[in-house]
């Protein structure tokens, strides 16, 4: 099993802390694990230029990372978002990808990769609650389920995220970060 996780933080931070210890549990069950940080790649914006839903165009023709993302989301059979809140939406950098994947769907708008992939999301936070993150994760539920044909494998949230290393120093968020991460590969 493959397990790829795409983390849009800045920051070496709390969401990436978590995210690699999703993996870590996933590595525990036998899964073959990658990292990807989305701020350290080029992932140009959308253009909307309609050269993904002309007939016989299979990808996006912009040259940048997205390549190699969806090479690798093609071939995974779950990936994990982690990402923070920023203005009570998802950071740009994660909103720059999810533009992109786009070009992931076809000219009549079916999932142009594999459908049936698993996913699940870490959200970090600094001082909202649920209200901030049920509706974050039902909208990336509408886009992954409803236009991918992903499985919802639910979310991980953490608040009072402002410190970078403060998710590091609670070994419970670290523990359920591991557990979310081997339900996720069960
Ligand atoms: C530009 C900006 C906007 C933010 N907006 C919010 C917000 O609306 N609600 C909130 O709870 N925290 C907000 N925060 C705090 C971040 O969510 C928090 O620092 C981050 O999730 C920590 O995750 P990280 O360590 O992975 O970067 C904001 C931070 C920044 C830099």
């Amino acid at each position: 099993m493959k397990v790829l996780g795409l983390v849009s933080s800045p920051r070496k931070g709390n969401g990436q802390t978590l995210v690699e210890n999703v993996l870590a549990g996933a590595a525990e069950n036998g899964a073959e694990t990658e990292l990807i940080r989305l701020t350290d790649v080029e992932i140009k914006p959308c253009l909307d230029c309609g050269f993904c839903k002309k007939e016989g165009n299979a990808t996006c023709m912009q040259k940048d990372a997205m390549a190699d993302i969806y090479a690798k989301l093609a071939e995974a059979d779950a990936v994990v978002f982690g990402m923070p809140v920023y203005f009570g939406r998802p950071n740009a950098p994660f909103l720059q990808f999810n533009d992109r994947m786009y070009a992931m769907m076809n000219p009549d708008f079916s999932p142009r990769l594999p459908t049936g992939k698993k996913f699940a999301t870490v959200i970090t936070l600094g001082g909202g609650g649920l209200e901030t993150v049920e509706p974050m994760h039902a909208t990336l539920a509408g886009i992954f389920c409803g236009a991918f044909g992903w499985k919802d494998c639910g979310f991980l949230w953490k608040n009072m995220m402002h410190d970078r290393k403060a998710a590091a120093g609670q070994p419970e968020s670290l523990a359920e970060a591991k557990a979310f991460g081997k339900k996720l590969t069960e």
